[in-house]
């Protein structure tokens, strides 16, 4: 714009240069002209009186207003008569001698007098009696002056004018071109890749070259996204793409348990909890920092808390917060006995125990999420903080947070499988169910399967709208997309560094069993839950003894059974079953001394089941139904001597993953006992490729990677919400 200002400016400037000489050059001639006719008209009468009559004359003359001056010259240059005032400066004595001697047509010249340009005429004037003499005229010609300031005045204006229209008429041919242009180049970007690279017309060729570029660059990145995930990478994506923001997480069980010494003593020892949720998502936070709110279920919880409930964890080298909320044995019995477990545990598994839903535990449980929910706003320290719900303790906090926090960016992860719509029915509240999970901005299951389920029970239950292809469900006006986060475990083991190699392992824990140092060992390592198929798998291995008598005598089988929900019936009831079946099938089985089945029903901390698993030669999981199971894959994590065998069931979302497992039916025994045979007969080699690839894969697909992509996913969500609040749309307006 400057420079175009500055052009039409000199442009200006120059037309009216031009036009005012012109103008000066015509006006110069006018005068000139003029003098003349007043020369040839007063030249008798002038030349025929006394000075006197000259001076008269001439004093007439200059009543016109342009004439400022006439003078009558004698040919030597003195002044024969002077017309009243006449300007001294420019008298018949300053005539140079070109003027005196001019003849026809005169001598004209222009010079500068006091208030501005002056014309000098000088004509001889004869009677043909008396020698000639010069008439000396003196034009004022400042009006020249005048006028060519107006006309500059005006070229400047027009000027001004026109570059102004040529301005918005260019303007406007600009934008309806980039309008059209825009146009035209969204239609050859939205119509599918290829076909629009081969009809797009010849000038938009470049940008689609740039185009196809920027998308294999996304695609190259996107790439990177999937592998080489690390603590600090995660922590990277948090500091780059959030803004280093704290994380919040809310799950029912708490990271470290405080315990009073159960010998009275007073001392507080902290318990690890036997929790797969726990297993992924501690590495996580003491990678992202933040706070971890839940349920404080430990004796010794409230001894160690500060006045906010606050307790700085892990308790060896704090990195994060863990806030503890109480609940009343009231809460805890309709909240997580009754609703969580009695009722959704079983209605999402299938694994044949019947759900039990009663309103008492359903108003407990819409409580407890409220009372979590106004915690999770308390510790934010921001109108928009991130929330990570776990599970389906959590199913309406989505909602009601949203309700206190609008612009929160909630990922409710969902730990256990979800249910067919027809069987997720069964629960009376399903619609309340659905609803609150679709507080969250992002919903994720372990696997495709499970996010189907949920998007079916939506399309079935719910006014909504499902975008398929976006895996996402629109209701009043706000999307929440549904994604499978296969969940895992960390990638090396924090356990491997302080847990001897598996050699020394294997010798020590056959030797604290009491068994041979040649003894095959398997292993099970699960809560004492009936969806675990604890009795399938111990059914399995005494087929195996019955089928393989080759194995009598050199087989042990550890069920490590951690104690869990103890006071539902339908867990107490499995707890004596199992019990029962592991006397049975030693006391069928077992002779001199050798009970194949060693049954250990207390809690293990995970140094010692790390140990376990580098001892064994199998690790059976045999889970009826199971959202992924992590025991498979920390069996994996723990087996840097390649050796070992993976049996797992196929219910589980880990067998999408671990196929060099040995995949079985863990309702199928027979199956199952030759799987169990065939792990205890694969060859070392054998053993080594399939852990080798195994490993690979859990090392690829860890748990950084899962969190990572949750929150880059997140970041997306995100963005995309503040800008449809930047542009004034609703702020959760899908697009
Ligand atoms: O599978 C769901 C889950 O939350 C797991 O993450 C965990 O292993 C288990 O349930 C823990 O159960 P609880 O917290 O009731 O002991």
């Amino acid at each position: 714009m400057l420079a175009l200002l500055t052009c039409l400016a000199l442009v200006a400037w120059g037309a009216a240069e031009v036009f005012n000489r012109q103008a000066l050059a015509w006006a110069e001639r006018d005068v000139v002209m003029r003098a003349r006719l007043v020369a040839s008209a007063v030249a008798p009468s002038l030349l025929h009186g006394d000075g006197k009559d000259a001076q008269r004359q001439l004093d007439a003359m200059v009543r016109d207003e342009r004439l400022m001056g006439a003078a009558l010259c004698l040919p030597d240059g003195r002044q024969e008569a002077a017309s009243d005032g006449f300007p001294a400066a420019h008298g018949c004595a300053t005539l140079p001698a070109a003027a005196l001697q001019a003849g026809e047509p005169g001598w004209d010249r222009s010079v500068l007098g006091p208030a501005g340009a002056l014309h000098l005429t000088a004509l001889p004037v004869s009677d043909g009696r008396r020698a000639p003499r010069l008439l000396l005229l003196v034009h004022d010609m400042s009006y020249v002056d005048r006028r060519a300031a107006t006309t500059r005045r005006y070229t400047f204006l027009a000027f001004a004018l026109v570059g102004l229209l040529g301005a918005v008429a260019a303007g406007l041919v600009a934008r309806l071109s980039w309008i059209s242009w825009t146009t035209q180049l969204r239609k050859v970007l939205l119509s599918p890749f290829r076909s629009s690279a081969a009809k797009a017309p010849r000038r938009f060729q470049p940008l689609l070259s740039d185009v196809r570029d920027l998308v294999s660059t996304l695609a190259a990145e996107e790439a990177r996204a999937e592998s080489g995930w690390t603590p600090e990478r995660l922590k990277q994506v948090l500091r780059s793409q959030l803004g280093g923001e704290a994380i919040l997480v809310v799950a029912n069980r708490e990271p470290y348990i405080h315990e009073r010494d159960p010998a009275g003593l007073g001392g507080v020892r902290v318990v690890h909890p036997a929790s797969g949720l726990v297993t992924a998502l501690e590495p996580v936070m003491r990678a992202c920092s933040g706070t971890w709110l839940a349920h404080g279920s430990g004796s010794a919880d409230f001894d160690v808390v500060d006045a906010r409930d606050h307790v700085r964890v892990p308790p060896d080298r704090p990195t994060y917060d863990l806030r503890r909320l109480r609940l009343t044995p009231e809460e805890e019995r309709g909240y997580y006995y009754g609703f969580s477990n009695e009722g959704l545990w079983a209605l999402c598994h299938s694994a044949h125990t019947r759900p039990e839903f009663r309103s008492g535990d359903w108003e407990q449980y819409q409580l407890v999420n409220r009372r979590f929910a106004e915690a999770v706003a308390q510790e934010a320290g921001a109108p928009d903080p991130i929330v990570l719900v776990q599970d389906y303790h959590f199913a309406l906090l989505p909602r009601y947070l949203r309700e206190l926090l609008p612009r929160a960016t909630i990922l409710t992860f969902w730990h256990i499988p979800w249910p067919s719509a027809e069987r997720f029915g069964i629960c009376p509240w399903e619609r309340e169910i659905l609803d609150g999970l679709l507080g969250s901005s992002i919903v994720g299951f372990h696997t495709q399967a499970h996010c189907n389920n949920f998007l079916e029970s939506v399309d079935r239950y719910l006014e909504s709208r499902l975008d398929r292809e976006r895996s996402s469900v629109v209701q009043g006006g706000r999307e929440t997309l549904v994604r499978a986060y296969p969940i895992s475990i960390d990638w090396p083991s924090r356990l491997a560094d302080g847990t001897a190699p598996a050699a020394e392992c294997r010798a020590a824990v056959r030797r604290e069993l009491g068994l041979p140092e040649d003894a095959l060992l398997g292993v099970g390592v699960d809560r004492l839950d009936y969806t675990k198929g604890i009795e399938e798998r111990l059914l399995a291995v005494e087929r195996l003894l019955e089928r393989h008598p080759r194995f009598q005598g050199r087989f042990w089988f550890l069920q490590v059974a951690a104690p869990s929900r103890s006071t539902i019936e339908a867990y107490r009831a499995l707890a004596e079953r199992v019990e029962a079946l592991a006397a049975r099938i030693n006391e069928r089985i077992g002779r001199d001394g050798w009970r194949p089945i060693i049954l250990a029903r207390r809690h293990h901390e995970p140094p010692a089941i790390f140990r376990l698993y580098r001892a064994a030669d199998l690790c059976y999981v045999s889970s009826l139904h199971d959202g992924m199971n992590l025991v498979a894959k920390e069996f994996v994590a723990a087996r840097d001597d390649l050796r070992g065998v993976l049996v797992l069931s196929r219910f589980t979302g880990a067998a999408r993953e671990l196929t060099e497992a040995l995949i079985v039916n863990p309702y199928d025994i027979d199956a199952s006992a030759g799987a169990l045979a065939a792990a205890l007969d694969m060859s070392p080699a054998e053993q080594g490729e399939r852990m080798r690839s195994m490993r690979g894969l859990v090392a690829e697909l860890n748990v950084y990677r899962w969190a990572g992509k949750m929150l880059l996913d997140a970041t997306r969500a995100r963005r995309k919400e503040r800008l449809a609040t930047r542009l004034g749309g609703a702020p959760w307006s899908a697009s």
